[in-house]
């Protein structure tokens, strides 16, 4: 959850440490700090706060050339400066930055206050350390070696970087359940991220470390890596495909807006060479080899979490329209502890931007383990779902950085679509003409998205009149029924405001008691979607002076006439609305946030990747 960074070469690891911090604050942004090897003692800078208000603390100047760094997103104890990382040992010699928990952390502190220790913080994580120094000290191990033997005794999940005073030319890292990249630069030196991002200005070729691996940096010497039952790993390089400017804002005032805005082309990447309607093709290189498998599948089970889950939602109302298979679509944190029926002939998706949510990695792994077979769909390369799936179709949505979520889902949905219309037609549950009209249509969705995009003044205009609204309700139908789903979760994650997604016709059993004049309700009303239960709903809604916004298709006269505010889309086929609609809904959210002063790109409370349960 938290984001850690370290530096080990022959320049000045500051610069490197902030900008690295800078990039991965999505992951969490109640406190920062950094720790450097400064002659023969750690310095230790932290803060409550965001990566700026630290900056801003350290002395010019600065100097060193080994050091580690942390954003935090606070589990054991509260946000404070005390509890911020980097955390030191007893000596003050060594330092340590965890993104993680360590479960077993009171047995670990219970052993080592009864060997006299004190303790000056509520984390786990300072225990680690201690733990750490206590092995080191009294076994007259390597650092490695003591890192390595204390990783044994611990429970849980870590990705952590080790630095000592005493051993200025080195780092240790180690890796379980939280990801880790190693960077090294052609003059050898060492960068190390929670993710790529803040290694992408130093060097491409990287390391991404896999579970329970531990590595020893020393400057000027290639890495060392060994699993953590000390097995020599040779560590395979790969390239990064990543740009400096998809991590910059590139103009926009936050990364949620330009994320928005590049909708078009991240929906025509999740597509590039996937959809071939000149020749009447889906080619899903990813999971060709398993496609059999699916046909056979008993039923699918899609899991995700937030906005995945939404995603996960209409990829169920797609499978089941175009290739006619059961699917059911689960939350991670619910479907790892339900002890769920799960066997050979299931096949179950784990849908994930990060591909690092926890609840949904466990999930995945408990289905493995009973034998399912593990698909996967993921924004981040070379993720741990990625990596732990039998197969899998990355979205190639492109680094995003906002928390709320917005070209990722609709690179997650297009992906989904693929998937349902390629195994449609190898079933033959979808006719040719329909898959030919699908496919044309999909073709033309980037567009469409521009086309909605053209709505942003509107869209800022019924913004405004709203924003001091208390509560919100979203209400769609059939496949957009999760999209009114994933617009309240947009809506109430970065404006701090109450709202709810309902299927429009469950508003009778209870909702419809919120209805007054001070409620807006959003309303998805696309053409072919139940229009005309939707438009009682809506008359449902007005009989009771609650307030309409509707998104409807182009030319749509009835309910525009029953609205207060109405936004148009493109008319497209009603499988494919779901890539339409959410936009306005994004950007509703965006600009009613934007007017009530919210930190829009790093919302109180959240952080992008939730790696703990
Ligand atoms: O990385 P993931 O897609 O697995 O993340 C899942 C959720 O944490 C994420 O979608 C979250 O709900 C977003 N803040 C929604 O905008």
């Amino acid at each position: 959850m938290c984001g850690i960074v370290g530096y080990l070469g022959a320049g000045n690891a500051v610069p490197v440490l902030i900008n690295g911090l800078k990039r991965l604050e999505y992951r969490g942004y109640d406190s920062a700090g950094l720790a450097l090897v400064t002659g023969e003692a750690l310095q230790v800078t932290k803060n409550k706060g965001k990566v700026a208000d630290l900056e801003a603390m350290l002395p010019p100047g600065l100097s060193a050339s080994t050091g580690i760094a942390h954003t935090r997103w606070a589990t054991h104890g509260e946000p404070n400066t005390v509890n911020a990382h980097p955390h030191l040992s007893p000596s003050g010699r060594l330092a340590i930055v965890h993104n993680g928990i360590i479960e077993n952390y009171n047995v670990l502190k219970e052993y080592l206050l009864q060997k006299g220790h004190v303790f000056r913080s509520e984390t786990d994580t300072e225990v680690l350390i201690h733990f750490i120094e206590d092995i080191y000290r009294s076994s007259a191990s390597s650092l490695p070696e003591a890192v390595q033997m204390a990783l044994r005794r611990v429970v849980g999940a870590y990705a952590i970087a080790v630095i000592s005073a005493d051993e200025p030319g080195t780092m240790v890292v180690a890796r379980k359940g939280s990801p880790l990249v190693i960077g090294v630069a052609a003059n050898g030196d060492f960068i190390v991220g929670s993710d790529a991002a803040p290694l992408v200005e130093y060097t491409k070729t990287v390391y991404y470390m896999d579970e329970n691996e531990i590595a020893y940096l020393q400057r000027g010497k290639p890495m060392e890596v060994r699993t953590l039952d000390d097995r020599p790993v040779s560590p395979k390089l790969t390239e990064l495909d990543l740009s400096i400017e998809a991590l910059e804002k590139e103009g926009y005032p936050h990364f949620m807006l330009k994320e928005i805005y590049e909708q078009p082309r991240s929906v025509h990447d999740s597509m590039r060479g996937r959809l071939l309607p000149g020749k009447g093709m889906v080619k899903l290189g990813g999971i060709q080899a398993y496609e059999n498998h699916l046909l056979e599948s008993r039923r699918i089970i899609m899991v995700g979490c937030g906005t995945s889950w939404h995603a996960g939602l209409v990829g169920e109302y797609l499978f089941e329209e175009l290739a006619r298979i059961p699917v059911e679509v689960e939350y991670g944190s619910e479907f790892r502890y339900r002890n769920p029926i799960i066997g050979p002939g299931d096949v179950v998706i784990g849908i994930s931007q990060s591909g690092e949510t926890a609840d949904t990695l466990a999930g995945l792994r408990l289905a493995k383990e009973k034998g399912a077979l593990l698909l996967g769909i993921c924004n981040v390369v070379g993720s741990s779902i990625a990596r732990e799936t039998h197969a899998g179709i990355y979205t190639h949505a492109g680094p995003e950085i906002g928390v709320a979520s917005t070209k990722a889902f609709t690179a997650q949905v297009t992906v989904l679509t693929l998937m349902a219309l390629r195994l449609g037609m190898l079933k033959g549950t979808v006719s040719e003409q329909r898959a030919r009209a699908l496919m044309r249509e999909l073709d033309q969705v980037p567009e469409l998205i521009e086309k909605v995009l053209q709505s942003d003044l509107l869209i800022q205009q019924i913004a405004r009149q709203y924003q001091q609204a208390k509560n919100f309700l979203y209400l769609g139908r059939g496949i957009n029924f999760p999209v009114a789903l994933e617009g309240a979760l947009k809506l109430k994650e970065i404006s701090y405001i109450h709202a709810e997604g309902y299927p429009a016709a469950e508003m009778k059993h209870g909702p419809i008691a919120l209805i007054d004049e001070n409620m807006p309700v959003v309303v998805i009303a696309t053409r072919k979607g139940n229009y005309d239960k939707i438009v009682s709903n809506i008359m449902e809604i007005k009989a009771r002076n609650g307030k309409i916004i509707s998104i409807v298709s182009e030319g749509d006269t009835q309910v525009k006439a029953l609205s207060d505010h109405t936004i148009e889309i493109p008319q497209t086929d009603e499988m494919l609305t779901p890539l339409l609609a959410t936009v306005p809904l994004q950007l509703l959210a965006y600009h009613i946030a934007v007017g009530l002063g919210r930190d829009v790109d790093k919302p109180r409370n959240l952080a992008k990747s939730v790696t703990v349960e």
